[in-house]
Formats: structure tokens, sequence, C-alpha cells
């Protein structure tokens, strides 16, 4: 085989098949074939596409290159939840005790936040004492004991996809459906839970601007989840707004809290439910109206709560953070951010929103960089709300490093405010659900 032919045959539109994505993708990371050759196969790919099958081996070729985590040692149900990133998406810490207090098992490897996106490890990592960094043995003993637990994302976990995604991110190939979902589903499919619940964000806080294109994503990946045998269900949820009413660390951990209380924000209770519903269907142990009755129930009646408490517990964190939000790390200087003029919040770009909370220091423009867990953003007035001029909107929680000018100007350009509501489908939760195996 040579690159060359393989190259070739995806420029001219054919179809490449298992052999030669093994290849293509092995010989990239023993170092044998250059990354110019990998460059030229990527834009032919991101021109042409690949088919079902060619995404399927193209997955499995990255998820194979790297170490595969076997569940069997927690008893019960697991299934995975993957959200493809979004601002405010605090989900998995309230979902995670939510699903486990209705019997479920919920074992994940998180990653850390870069840009607008905030990540579950940083929003863990707020509450004082909590280690994400622990042995296989404790990730096992908590899941098993607790059913909920969260890991830092270390070991060697599809090391193909990270050498091809950054070279995906220098040569301007990252945004194509075929190469995304097999990056995603690489390393899904390497731990091996009994399901997959993906939340695929779409809108102006997402990578997937615009539905129909997140639409397709979802299917996409479902369908390569199908040729596994891995049960999957993805929703496609609003990413137009922040999710609930907090941006940044602590302020992020403490939502999750009240929500579990039943005293969140109402679009992240609605959303935690229906993914939760989701979660549970796909394990066979109830039906996804019964489970959103059993979750609803589990917010009201504290067992989620108290899921969530043995929980951070049992990772080392100061639980009393359930009782006592003073213990977690919150700025008490917090500038306003008012209406400039009367009129409805019609649109919201939601990656500002992000961006200017990562500007107050709540997250990292390079991976190097050192956040500060105790500032961020509190979204006050989301669509549609109608507002005066100097009405409040958002709350910003600063530190002497945050560079207050920068965010108040990125919030001023990301709101806009008209004499016309927006559209409800702009304000809608979830757009789509797609269901494996149908
Ligand atoms: N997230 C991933 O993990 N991979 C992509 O290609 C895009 C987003």
């Amino acid at each position: 085989m040579r690159p060359v032919d393989i190259i070739h045959k995806k420029r001219n539109g054919g179809i490449n098949t298992k052999e030669e994505i093994e290849y293509m993708v092995n010989g990239y990371v023993n170092g044998d074939i250059p990354d110019y050759q990998i460059s030229a196969w990527l834009m032919s790919i991101f021109f042409n596409g690949m088919t079902k099958e060619e995404r399927y081996y193209l997955t499995m070729t990255m998820r194979d290159s790297g170490d595969i985590i076997d569940l069997s040692g927690i008893s019960g149900v697991k299934i995975d939840k993957h959200s493809t990133g979004g601002v405010g998406d605090k989900t998995t810490l309230a979902v995670g005790p939510l699903v486990a207090s209705a019997g479920l098992k919920v074992s994940k490897l998180s990653g850390r936040g870069l840009g607008h996106t905030g990540g579950t490890i940083d929003k863990l990592e707020s509450i004082p004492g909590f280690k994400t960094a622990i042995s296989k043995e404790e990730f096992f003993r908590i899941a098993n004991e607790i059913g909920m637990v969260v890991a830092g994302q270390t070991g060697n976990i599809a090391p193909a996809d990270k050498k091809l995604y950054a070279l995906r991110d220098v040569t301007d190939t990252v945004d194509e459906i075929s190469l995304i979902s097999a990056s995603i589903m690489s390393k899904k499919l390497a731990v091996e839970s009994d399901g997959i619940v993906l939340d695929v964000k779409t809108g102006s806080g997402a990578f997937m601007k615009n539905i129909d294109d997140a639409i397709k994503l979802a299917k996409s990946m479902v369908e390569i989840a199908e040729l596994n045998n891995r049960k999957i269900i993805a929703l496609v949820t609003n990413m137009d707004q922040p999710l609930g009413e907090a941006v940044g660390n602590s302020l992020e951990v403490l939502e999750a809290i009240e929500t579990l209380k039943g005293k969140g924000p109402e679009d992240f209770t609605e959303l935690c439910v229906e993914l939760g519903a989701n979660m549970l269907d796909l394990s066979g142990l109830y039906t996804y109206e019964k489970a959103k009755d059993i979750l609803r129930e589990n917010i009201k009646n504290g067992k989620a709560l108290e899921v969530m408490r043995k929980w951070i517990k049992a990772q080392g964190g100061d639980e009393r953070v359930i009782d006592n939000p003073k213990i977690l790390p919150i700025s008490d200087k917090i500038v306003e951010f008012k209406a400039e003029k009367d009129g409805y919040i019609s649109h919201i770009d939601t990656e500002k929103v992000g961006i200017a909370s990562m500007v107050l220091g709540a997250g990292r423009k390079t991976k190097e960089d050192i956040i500060d867990f105790s500032v961020g953003i509190k979204v006050l007035k989301k669509l549609g709300v109608k507002v005066n001029k100097g009405d409040l909107i958002a709350e910003l929680y600063i530190s002497e490093k945050s560079n207050v000018d920068e965010a108040l100007k990125l919030l001023n350009e990301a709101y806009e405010i008209t004499d016309v509501p927006p559209k409800e489908e702009k304000m809608k939760l979830i757009y789509e659900r797609i269901v494996g195996g149908k």
C-alpha cells in the first residue's frame, strides 16, 4: 500500500477500505507516514466526506490506538453521558447524582476546559479538597459504593485522535462531520459502558452553530455506535444562550447543588431531567416517562442531593458545600452589566459570554493558563425577556486579575436588544432526539 494511492482515491471521491484507513492512521501514529500526506488525506476527507462504514473504521482505528477502559469491575448498568460542550454546561455535576439516585452507575472520565467552554474537572476542583486524580481502585470502589464517580482523563485514550486533532487544528480540517464524529466516538467507545447519551449542542455558544449540522453530527455518531453494537441516544440541544444562569467554576457547582435542591434555573433543571430520563431509558431500568417521574421525585425528596453529598465526600471534597455555599471560593466583588436600552433580548452571542467569563479568569486561553475558581458570570436575563434601560442583565464576579473592561465589552457585543422578541424556535431546549437501533 502507498499513502499516495489512498489519498488519490479519496481525493477523487472514492471510498477507502478498512485496511487503507488503518494503514494511514497507524502509519501516522508510528511516524511512518509524514504530516504532509496525512494533511492531504484529511483535506480530501474534508471535501468528499466519508461513508458510514469509513467513519466507523476510522473511529475504531483511533480507539484501538490506545487503552480500552473495562468497566466490568463496576456492578449494575453503566451509562455514559457526553456533551459536545457549551457555556454554563454543568450538566454532569447534577445529572450524575440524579440518575445514580435512581439506580444507575455513572463512571465518567472528563476533561478540562479550553477557550469559551468550561470543563467538568475544573468545576469539580473548585470544591475544596475534591480529587479528580484518583487510582483505578478508588474509581471502581466509589462507582460501586456511591453510583457516581468522575476522574480526569489521563492514561492513553485514543492517542491517534490526539495526534490527528492537532494536525486538523493547523490544517483547518476540524469542522467536518466524519472527522468530528470519529474523533468524539473514538474516545467514547474506548470506555466500555453499557450505553451512551450524547448531548449535541447547537447555537451561538456551540461549535455546531447550525441546527441542521448538529443533527447530521448527532446522526453520524449514533450510526457509529450502532455499528459497534453500543446502545445510544443523542439529543440535539440549545446553546443559543448559556445553560442556566451560572458561568464559571464555583458558581456552576453552586447552581448544580441548588438544582438538586429543586431551586435551580428552569432550563437547566429540565435538561438534567431529560438527559437523565434518556440515560435510564437506555439502561432498561425504567421507561422514559417513568424515569422522568422518578427523577423529579428524587429532586423533591432530596435523594439526588444525598448522592451528591456522598460523592463529594468520597472524592475527598468538603461535603459541607451542600449546606454551606460559603465553603466554595466565590468572589464577593461584583460588577453589574445593565441593559443599554428598552426592548426584548433577542440574541445572545453565547460564545462571547463564555469568552467574557474566560477573560475574568474562569477559563483558559491556552492549556497552560491557571484558572481562578472564584470568578465568573451570573446571567440573570436571557432570551425573550423584556428589559428596560438600566435593568440588571448579568453580574460579573471578579478578582484583581480580571479584565473587567474586556468582559463588559464582550457582553455588550453579545447581547442584542430589539423591539421584537426572538422566535420561539431560538428558545426551544431540545431540537431532536435520535435513538440508536431504530
Ligand atoms: N471534539 C472532539 O473531541 N473532536 C472534534 O473533532 C471536535 C470536538
